[in-house]
C-alpha cells in the first residue's frame, strides 16, 4: 500500500506562502494540508477560503483542507468554491453531520471527518460508510509543533481493523507531531496518509524533506 504525504503549510510563513506551495509542488508529496482555524473551535486563528483560492493556481497537488471551525454549514460552499479537493470537518461540532456529508457528495468533493484525541473512534460509525477519509488527531488541534500523542495509536489500529472487517474504502490520515519515527508507528497501526508540518519546515530544504519522508514509507 502506498503512503501519502500531506505537508501542513501551517509550519511556513504566511507572507511567503506561494513559495512554500512551489516547493511542495516540486516534492513527492501528493497532498497539501490546509489548517483552517476560527479562533473558537480551537484557540488559534489562521486563514479562510480566499487564502486557499489565491493559491489554487500555483499547483495541481491535492488540496487537503482541514476545517477546525464551528460553523461548517455556513461556510462550506466557500471552501468548496476555493478549490478544495478534500474537505475534512470535525465530528465534535454541533451541526447536522449527515447534511454536510451530502452537500460534499453533491459537489464531488471528497469528504473527511476528524476526531480530537479525546473522542472515541466509535462515534464515527454512524457516518463511516459515507465518507472518504478520517483524520485522527495525534495532538490537541490548534497549533503545529506539538508532541505526538502515542496513546492514539490504539485508536488508529482499531479503526483500521474496523475498516478492513467491513471492507470499507477509507483513508486513515494522521495529523500532529509526525516525523520518521512517529510516522512509522502510525503506518504500522494502519494509517495511509501522514500530515507533517514542523518536522518538514525544520529541515533546510522543504521539497527534499517532503520527498525523503515519502521515500521512507514507499
Ligand atoms: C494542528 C494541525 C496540524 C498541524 C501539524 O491543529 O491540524 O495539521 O499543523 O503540524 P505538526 O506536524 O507540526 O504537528
Ligand atoms: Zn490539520
Amino acid at each position: 500500500m502506498s503512503i501519502t504525504i500531506s505537508p501542513s503549510i501551517l509550519g511556513g510563513s504566511f507572507a511567503n506562502m506561494k513559495e512554500t506551495i512551489n516547493q511542495i509542488d516540486q516534492s513527492k508529496a501528493k497532498y497539501i494540508h490546509f489548517d483552517v482555524m476560527d479562533g473558537d473551535f480551537v484557540p488559534n486563528l489562521t486563514f479562510g477560503p480566499q487564502f486557499i483560492s489565491n493559491l489554487r493556481d500555483s499547483t495541481k497537488k491535492i488540496f487537503d483542507v482541514h476545517l477546525m471551525i464551528h460553523r461548517v454549514g455556513k461556510f462550506l460552499d466557500d471552501y468548496i468554491k476555493a478549490g478544495s479537493d478534500i474537505i475534512t470537518f470535525h465530528l465534535e461540532i454541533n451541526e447536522n453531520i449527515n447534511e454536510i456529508i451530502s452537500r460534499l457528495k453533491k459537489s464531488n468533493i471528497k469528504c473527511g471527518i476528524a476526531i480530537k484525541p479525546a473522542t472515541p473512534w466509535e462515534e464515527i460509525k454512524p457516518y463511516i460508510e459515507n465518507i472518504d477519509q478520517i483524520i485522527i488527531m495525534t495532538v490537541e488541534p490548534g497549533f503545529g509543533g506539538q508532541k505526538f500523542m502515542s496513546n492514539q495509536l490504539t485508536k488508529i489500529s482499531e479503526l483500521n481493523n474496523y475498516i478492513a472487517n467491513n471492507k470499507l474504502k477509507i483513508d486513515l490520515e494522521v495529523d500532529g507531531g509526525v516525523n520518521f519515527e512517529t510516522g512509522r508507528q502510525c503506518v504500522e497501526a494502519g494509517a495511509n496518509i501522514l500530515v507533517a508540518g514542523s518536522f518538514l519546515f525544520k529541515q533546510k530544504n522543504l521539497a527534499q524533506a517532503a520527498s525523503e519522508l515519502f521515500d521512507y514509507f514507499n
